[in-house]
């Protein structure tokens, strides 16, 4: 039997070549491999996002962009967490397990506090439905970026917690860190990130790439540009980027031109893909994914609720 694998998507909005490269890429590259779940995480997105029109279009277009980077629907078991709805409920079964010092101790909620900013108790509780998520599966492993790593123990613990209090009944999850190809670097040559600004959009026109591309940072004072350099190096190898950057030294212009070209290359057939991707399509592969991702968290939560008590 194949290792269960799962991940969850936030619906966040648009993609940039920074979450291509170190996420959407090594997912396509490696979930065929097992028997996989890929799930939208609507629930943990209201944490932050409280505009029902923007939660409905992030909603759909995330699904359009893993479709349209190489998942293939029939190859995995693609569904939205809130249709689910074992997910809150086994997430409120964890938090009765689970002590608030601990729960104090989770990244997500210290920098949001750190920032003085007010958490709200969604947020707070955020890795105990992350934990449902994973363990409602018997789920072996969870790609994640590296920010993710401590909610994965979170999931463990949590396992563990239930499998002492009611008997062995969840699996203890490993993450898998993604290593896609390190940090991909911004416009700016810092993390490209939505939060800097400094972003090439993963399915913009080619005009948006363009005038993103455009806009790296670079200053004269070496040879070679390396904001520039350090992108393209993602589309080329050094031995074919040498006679390029050899030929045009200096010429920034010509330079960011090719990038801009090679940008293309990747993107148009990835681009074109998710425009034949209608909305309806994706509401039929989320409805078909809750059926199948519903009758195994069904089981599993029957077992739970008998095992904590509330089945008479
Ligand atoms: P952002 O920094 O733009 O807010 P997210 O935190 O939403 O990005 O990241 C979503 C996924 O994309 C994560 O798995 C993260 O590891 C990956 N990712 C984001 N930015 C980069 C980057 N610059 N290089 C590599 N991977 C990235
Ligand atoms: N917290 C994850 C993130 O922000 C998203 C997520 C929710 C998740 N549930 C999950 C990831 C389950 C892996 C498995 O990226």
């Amino acid at each position: 039997m194949s290792k269960r694998l799962l991940t969850g998507l936030q619906p966040s909005g648009n993609l940039h070549l920074g979450n291509y490269f170190g996420a959407l890429k090594p997912f396509v590259d490696l979930y065929g491999d097992y028997d996989s779940h890929l799930m939208v995480v609507d629930y943990h997105a209201l944490t932050t996002i409280k505009d029902a029109t923007v939660l409905r279009s992030n909603i759909v277009d995330v699904v359009k962009d893993y479709l349209a980077a190489g998942v293939d629907p029939n190859k995995v078991i693609l569904f939205k967490q809130s249709d689910v709805p074992e997910h809150t409920e086994l997430a409120w079964i964890f938090e009765c397990l689970v002590s608030v010092s601990f729960l104090e101790l989770a990244h997500a909620y210290k920098d949001k506090l750190a920032k003085g900013l007010e958490a709200n108790a969604g947020l707070f509780n955020y890795p105990m439905l992350m934990a449902a998520d994973i363990l409602l599966y018997d789920t072996d492993v969870v790609p994640v970026g590296k920010d993710q790593q401590q909610h994965v123990e979170y999931a463990r613990e949590a396992a563990n917690k239930f499998n002492l209090a009611y008997g062995e009944t969840f699996v203890e999850p490993k993450e898998m860190i993604l290593e896609g190809v390190g940090v991909v670097p911004g416009t700016d040559g810092a993390k490209m990130s939505k939060s800097y600004k400094n972003t090439i959009p993963l399915f913009g026109s080619k005009d948006e790439i363009a005038k993103a591309v455009m806009g790296i940072v670079t200053d004269s004072s070496g040879e070679r540009p390396e904001n520039v350099y350090a992108i393209h190096k993602l589309f080329k190898s050094d031995d074919e980027l040498a006679s390029l950057y050899e030929a045009n030294k200096g010429s920034y212009k010509i330079l960011k031109e090719a990038l801009i070209e090679d940008i293309e290359t990747l993107i148009a057939p990835m681009r074109d893909r998710r425009a034949d991707i209608t909305d309806d399509a994706v509401r039929d592969i989320l409805r078909a994914g809750a059926e199948k991702a519903r009758a195994r968290a069904g089981a599993k939560m029957e077992e739970v609720r008998r095992k904590v008590g509330v089945t008479i």
